[in-house]
């Protein structure tokens, strides 16, 4: 069967990472978390000083940018990918609302953006994959077979957002995840470089009346019906 590439873009929070996951594993493809790349970055910039109080040093990064290597380990016992950050998996520290709160303004540098965009079509030259972000079907992929843009309202995904973090023991206030959500739509969607936008050709899923099952029953309709083509 042709292996195709899957872009499901969306707002932070939408349940895209979910479902591209469980779509990836359903079929047999590769799952990205473009979004994690974005993150371990954030992550090496607050240990090395470079981000706090909502700034980033970006003289400072854009000159680390090469010693930043990023990969990811395939899905273990618990389903889940970890991200590696120069070979240690960051994989929970990338979640904290720490870097939740940073990744925005690290996410907006052009520099940060062209590295790893060169490193997600890396990872798609066999095609075979599911990459999930805010700019796989507009920059990364605009040649991919099957896009999906995931949308949802801030207040069902601040609280799925709470309930995920609260599951992980992180103590959160639902009005603090809010207001960052809401933060990161504004900034996702303004930014100059690849802002965070509906792909012309992108197939709109509103999943804030959806069951995860529903939802990869609309995900499986829409493949079989791309692969057919
Ligand atoms: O999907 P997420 O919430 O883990 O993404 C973290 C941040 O990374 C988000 O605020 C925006 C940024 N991001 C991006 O700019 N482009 C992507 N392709 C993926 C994520």
């Amino acid at each position: 069967m042709k292996k195709i590439i899957i872009a499901i873009d969306g707002y932070s929070s939408s349940g895209k990472s979910t479902m591209a996951r469980d779509l990836a594993r359903k079929i047999g493809y590769v799952y990205v978390d473009s979004g994690a790349m974005y993150r371990a970055v954030t992550l090496y910039a607050l240990r090395h000083g470079m981000a706090a109080d909502g700034k980033v040093d970006t003289e400072a990064l854009i000159k680390d940018l090469p010693e930043i290597r990023i990969s990811f380990l395939p899905a273990g016992e618990d389903g889940v990918q970890h991200t590696l950050l120069n070979g240690e998996d960051v994989e929970r520290e990338i979640r904290t609302m720490e870097v939740s709160g940073m990744v925005s303004p690290v996410a907006v540098i052009p520099e940060v953006r062209h590295r790893l965009v060169d490193l997600q079509r890396e990872f798609g030259k066999e095609r075979g994959i599911v990459m999930d972000g805010r700019d796989i079907g507009t920059t990364v992929f605009p040649d991919a077979e099957m896009k999906v843009f995931v949308d949802a309202s801030p207040e069902v995904r601040a609280d799925r957002r709470v309930k995920e973090l609260r599951e992980k023991g992180e103590d959160v206030d639902y009005d603090a995840v809010l207001n960052n959500i809401r933060e990161r739509d504004y900034i996702d969607t303004h930014r100059e470089e690849s802002p965070l936008a509906k792909a012309p050709d992108a197939h709109v899923l509103d999943n804030d009346n959806m069951t995860i099952p529903e939802q990869m029953e609309w995900l499986m309709n829409l493949y079989n019906e791309v692969i057919r083509l």
